[in-house]
């Protein structure tokens, strides 16, 4: 007999002539959508998508009313065509979660068994939401530098928007790999956290933002950036010969002006990060290495803060706003 129980709670965002309504409801498992599988969902977290997916006019959120949350981690309640025993612990995030299929802020959850990724050894399922899409992102930014050249003792690697989600988690893989990172913020009380994760030097947003010279002093071997419009360009006419820029976000805007003379007289790569649609074969790899040689400094102290779904409007305002340092960790 299932253990799930006959309603349970979930935030869910409706929209409402130009407002979204933002709320816990109770629901049953017949208000989940499609999938084989049904998860007791232990931990979620937040991420700027999130955010996006609870505004009217944000982009994001292709179903509506939508239960948002683009990571998940729990239990096996119903194991569908997974193969995997009830009561395992898994992981689920990108694809159509918490897009275009109902995401993780619900007790329960029913997700296609294909888009499953087993809790590696190593990490516990707070843990791994401390990662969520946003430090998965980090490692995969960091992976691509590493597939390009980058080695520790090159030279320093420049992280931006390093407070936030991707960019402190970058900062901790990169520190404990042996780099010298250079951390970017906009927060003047941040030294303290990205110091404590392993940056060597920290620089104010408004050093890499702004407009420049086609070609600036050579400074970056490489760099992880999330930030987009303002600081891209930025950090392409101020990368050494031959270095790379992993770039994952748009939380200044998506806009991109530059001029070629970086790429055609430095020789210096934009490596595009997507971890949405990578196949799931490669997503449980890269999850095997978050919980070894990927593994962030400091992931404790970045998904330190933790939030209820009651919580969540308040949450959700403050990633919007740029104004979180870290992750915030949903409790289910
Ligand atoms: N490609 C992918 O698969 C993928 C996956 C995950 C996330 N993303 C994208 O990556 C970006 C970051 O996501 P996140 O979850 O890390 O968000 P986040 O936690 O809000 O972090 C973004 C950080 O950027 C800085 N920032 C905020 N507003 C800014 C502005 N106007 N100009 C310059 N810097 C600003 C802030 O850090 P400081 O105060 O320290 O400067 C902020 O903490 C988003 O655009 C998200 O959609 C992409």
């Amino acid at each position: 007999m299932s253990s799930i129980p006959a309603t349970f709670s979930a935030f869910v965002a409706q929209k409402d002539g130009d407002a979204v309504v933002r709320e816990v409801r109770q629901i049953s498992v017949d208000n989940l959508g499609e999938g084989d599988a049904v998860i007791r969902v232990t931990w979620s977290c937040i991420n700027y998508k999130d955010g996006l997916a609870t505004l009217a006019n944000g982009k994001v959120a292709r179903i509506d009313p939508i239960i948002p949350g683009v990571d998940m981690a729990g239990e096996i309640a119903e194991s569908g065509d997974s193969g995997l025993a009830v009561g395992t612990e898994v992981i689920a995030h990108g694809y159509d979660l918490g897009v275009a299929h109902h995401g993780g802020y619900t007790e329960y959850a029913r997700v296609p068994s294909q888009w499953l990724v087993p809790l590696p050894d190593g990490l516990t399922a707070k843990q791994a939401m401390a990662v969520g899409t946003a430090g998965f992102t980090a490692a995969l930014s960091v992976h691509a530098l590493e597939r390009h050249g980058l080695r520790p003792g090159t030279g320093p690697v420049l992280v931006t928007g390093a407070t936030g989600g991707v960019g402190s988690v970058a900062v901790g893989i990169l520190a404990d790999r042996g780099y010298e990172v250079t951390a970017s913020t906009g927060k003047s009380d941040a030294e303290g956290f990205l110091k404590a994760l392993g940056a060597t030097e920290i620089i104010g947003r408004d050093e890499t933002s702004g407009p420049g010279k086609p070609l600036e002093r050579e400074r970056w071997a490489g760099a992880v950036d999330c930030v987009g419009t303002s600081t891209l360009p930025y950090i392409l006419r101020t990368l050494r010969y031959g270095g790379a820029v992993a770039a994952s976000g748009n939380t200044s805007g998506i806009g991109l002006e530059t001029t070629v003379l970086p790429f055609i007289l430095r020789g210096v790569a934009l490596l595009g990060i997507d971890s949405v649609a990578m196949p799931i074969e490669e997503r449980r790899a890269v999850w095997q290495r978050i919980a070894a040689d990927l593994r962030p400094r400091g992931l404790d102290e970045i998904g330190s803060r933790e939030v209820r779904l009651a919580e969540l409007p308040a949450a959700l305002d403050a990633v919007l706003a740029g104004a979180n340092t870290g992750r915030t960790l949903v409790r289910l």
